[in-house]
């Protein structure tokens, strides 16, 4: 089924095309001033040197609108105001009901997509970073899954590297059976500081560790084995942690930097056959075409150091190579925090250099800010040191705890922790999602679980009662596909609002800017509000009319409760 900008764009195309000579796209866009607006005829009467509204009213002569608008008229400096037929809105909706995909078409031709996210460090606790990274990152998936993209997950675990030395030769020192212990229940922290402060203090230990390395390198059984010990602990603990968030990570998706060891001596003599090594200071660089330091010498990408080592670049060429070449990927996506942006710029314009990454492919940093404290600085514990991020979410499931009590006290415990954990998480989740991921946003408990404003909990509680329209009325939704009856202007522009839906979709599949969901999500709550004071439901003048009624609440629950899944967020059905 097309949607209602499908629609228009479909008729007003071939009149754009008449009047340019060209095929035009007629850029069709919700509008404040009218359903609709088309604006693509202000870059055409650039192009042409026209009078922008002689050429919209030309456009609009040729047009074939008939059965589709009940007005069309030219506006401000040449935009195409167009109003649709109420009985449009109407079939379109009824269609979008009977529709399991509730209007959302399929990718015509689905990317092979390898989302890297999350990508927390063994040994060490996830931060807030990776939190952001591992809930854009969730949210990437399952749009991209939905819109009917095939999706690679790469967890790219950081779990190899010089640390590595210290952290077993601290293992050693405590015991197996404490490391693991300490792994397990999750103090990370504890157990890297303690290693770190003795590197740092102790000479004896900075030596063991040195020559730890080395025997890691050289693929040594018995410290392969300790450093699995290290890994594997490290691994069912940021898994507990996905399970609490509810995102689809899982253990298989892990593919840490240690997977890449083998292809790294590769990529090094394959860069240097195609003559884009260079030696700096005796190390083996790349110096990528456009970057340059402040002092405008250009900057390298260190692909291996001066004693043979590799480091964090040559890990990503390798990867970046692996997923073009061997998982033939068409999209490539990094879910990283904005700081690391200039180094994935040099990993994908070597990657173009180097001939892995044609134009049959795209490579997208999808950044993002920091989470900020209340004091507008980066999120502390209140202990002044990084956050335990379980205890930041168990916080909030216990605060949501409160808030739905506070809403609804008959709930049976069991019912009301359930909804609490579905309320604390999507609260978090829906901060973060909320604000343009590339800005810097404020962690705040009363903000994020507030009842009203644009928060999780409005949205859930919002879905909730519209659920609850159908246990009071005892009635099952309808959806034969027969036309929602426009008879009233809240419904009007609730059926509107609900058959954007698959517009903001494709622009968040494109953009990768979670808050226009969110926001639409929350458009579309607030306008069924209107609608919910405007229109009696069950007590409609007329059964047809409630049938209609019924309908519009039913395509609205399940746009909130498909829009709220794609963003990682739960909707219970009461609260
Ligand atoms: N482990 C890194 C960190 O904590 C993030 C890795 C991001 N992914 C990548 N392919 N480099 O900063």
């Amino acid at each position: 089924m097309k949607t209602p900008s499908q629609l228009l764009r479909d008729r007003l195309t071939p009149a754009f095309g008449t009047v340019a000579g060209v095929p035009v796209d007629p850029i069709v866009q919700r509008s404040q001033h009218a359903d609709y607006q088309a604006n693509g005829t202000l870059a055409l009467a650039r192009r042409l040197g026209a009078d922008p509204r002689e050429l919209a009213d030309r456009i609009l002569a040729e047009a074939d609108l008939s059965g589709v608008v009940s007005a069309a008229e030219v506006s401000g400096p040449g935009f195409i105001n167009l109003t649709l037929a109420d009985e449009v809105i109407g079939a379109l909706a009824g269609a979008a009901l009977a529709d399991d995909r509730i209007g959302v078409p399929r990718a015509a031709r689905p990317d092979t997509v390898v989302v890297d996210y999350s990508a927390p460090n063994v040994a060490k606790e996830m931060h807030v970073g990776h939190l952001r990274s591992t809930v854009i990152g969730d949210a990437a998936v399952r749009v991209l899954e939905w819109a009917g993209h095939r999706v690679i997950k790469r967890n790219h675990l950081g779990d190899w590297g010089t640390p590595f030395g210290m952290l077993i030769e601290h293992l050693l020192d405590i015991g197996e059976g404490e490391a693991a212990h300490e792994l397990s229940v999750g103090d990370l922290n504890g157990f890297y500081t303690a290693a770190r402060r003795k590197f740092d203090a102790d000479d004896g230990f900075k030596e063991r560790a040195r020559q730890r390395v080395v025997l890691l390198q050289g693929g040594d059984e018995a410290t392969l084995r300790l450093w699995h010990l290290l890994v594997g602990e490290s691994k069912r603990y940021f898994v507990s942690v996905y399970e609490l968030l509810g995102v689809r990570l899982t253990d298989a998706d892990f593919v840490g930097e240690s997977a890449y060891n083998d292809e790294l001596q590769p990529v090094v003599e394959e860069l240097d056959k195609l003559g884009l090594i260079q030696i700096s200071d005796g190390a083996k660089c790349v110096f990528p075409e456009g970057f340059t330091g402040r002092d405008g010498t250009p900057l390298p990408l260190i692909v291996q150091k001066s004693d043979g080592g590799f480091g964090y670049a040559a890990t990503d060429l390798a990867a970046i190579r692996n997923r073009l070449r061997d998982l033939d990927a068409t999209r490539l996506l990094y879910v990283v925090g904005v700081p690391q942006r200039q180094h994935f710029e040099m990993v994908f314009a070597t990657a173009r250099a180097a001939g892995w990454l044609t134009s049959q492919a795209r490579a997208e940093h999808v950044g993002f800010g920091s989470v900020l404290g209340a004091d507008g600085k980066v999120l502390r514990s209140r202990a002044g040191g990084t956050f335990k991020l379980v205890d930041l979410l168990g916080e909030a499931v216990d605060r949501a705890n409160t808030v739905v009590s506070e809403k609804n006290p008959d709930l049976a415990a069991a019912i009301r922790t359930e909804i609490a954990e579905q309320v604390g998480m999507g609260a978090v989740k829906y901060a973060d999602l909320s604000t343009d991921r590339v800005r810097d946003y404020v962690f705040d408990f009363d903000r994020m679980l507030a009842l009203d404003g644009n928060t999780a909990p409005y949205l859930q509680y919002a879905h909730a009662r519209i659920k609850s329209v159908f246990r009071r009325g005892d009635v099952a939704p309808v959806r034969d596909g027969s036309p929602v009856l426009i008879t009233e202007t809240a419904e009007r522009a609730l059926a509107l609002e609900l058959l954007s839906f698959p517009d903001v979709l494709a622009d968040v599949v494109e953009t990768l800017e979670f808050h226009r969901l969110a926001h639409y999500l929350f458009g579309v709550a607030t306008t069924f509000t209107g609608f919910y004071e405007k229109c009696p439901i069950l007590k409609a003048e007329t059964p047809a009319l409630r049938e209609s009624r019924l309908a519009l609440t039913d395509l609205t629950a399940r746009v909130l409760e498909t829009g709220l899944d794609l963003l990682g967020i739960a909707a219970p059905a009461r609260m």
